[in-house]
C-alpha cells in the first residue's frame, strides 16, 4: 500500500511487424496484461530483429528511463534472424536464469515446442528484462506463469 506502481516497457521484435507486413498483437496483449496487473506501461516499441537498436533501447530504458521491468516479445527462436537473447545478454549486468527456466518448464506442459524458445532473463542496473516468445498465446501463458512472483523480485531490485 502507498507504493508507486511498477513502471514497465514492452518491446516487440518482429521484422514483418516493423515493416507493416503483419499486425502486431503480442505487444499490445502483453501491455494489457501489465496494465490489468496495475503496472504503468510507459513505452511500447516495435522493432525489427536487429541487435543494435534493441540494445540501445534496452540501455536507454534501464539507464535513463529507469523502468522496473522490460518484457520483450519475439526473436527467441531458432531462425537466423532471431537475436533477442543475444542482444539481451549483451546489455546484462547479471543473469536471472531461474525465471526463464521456470517459464520453459511450465510451458513444456502446454507444448513441447516450448523448448524452442531461447529466451533469457537478466538484470541491468535496477531493471529486470525478460524475453517472451513471439506468439500472443505464448505471451499470455508466460505472463500467467510469472505474474504472481514478479512483484517480490521487483521489490528487491528497487
Ligand atoms: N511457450 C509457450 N508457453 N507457448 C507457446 O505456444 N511456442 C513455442 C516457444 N514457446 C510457445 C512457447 C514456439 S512454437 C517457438 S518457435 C518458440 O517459443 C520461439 O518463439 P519466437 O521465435 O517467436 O520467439
Amino acid at each position: 500500500a502507498g507504493k508507486r506502481p511498477y513502471q514497465a516497457a514492452v518491446i516487440t521484435l518482429s521484422d514483418k511487424g516493423s515493416h507493416g507486413e503483419r499486425h502486431d498483437e503480442s505487444g499490445p496483449a502483453l501491455a494489457a496484461c501489465l496494465r490489468e496487473a496495475g503496472y504503468d506501461v510507459v513505452e511500447t516499441l516495435l522493432l525489427a530483429d536487429e541487435a543494435g537498436p534493441l540494445q540501445q533501447h534496452l540501455r536507454r530504458l534501464a539507464d535513463q528511463r529507469q523502468v522496473d521491468l522490460i518484457l520483450t516479445t519475439g526473436g527467441t527462436g531458432l531462425s537466423p534472424r532471431d537475436i533477442t537473447p543475444e542482444a539481451t545478454l549483451a546489455v546484462a549486468d547479471k543473469q536471472v536464469p531461474g525465471i526463464s527456466e521456470a517459464l520453459r518448464a511450465a510451458s513444456l506442459a502446454i507444448t513441447p515446442r516450448a523448448m524452442l524458445s531461447r529466451g533469457v532473463s537478466v538484470i541491468r542496473k535496477k531493471t529486470l528484462i525478460i524475453n517472451f516468445p513471439g506468439s500472443t498465446k505464448a505471451c499470455r501463458e508466460y505472463w500467467a506463469i510469472v505474474a504472481d512472483v514478479l512483484p517480490h523480485g521487483l521489490d528487491i531490485l528497487r
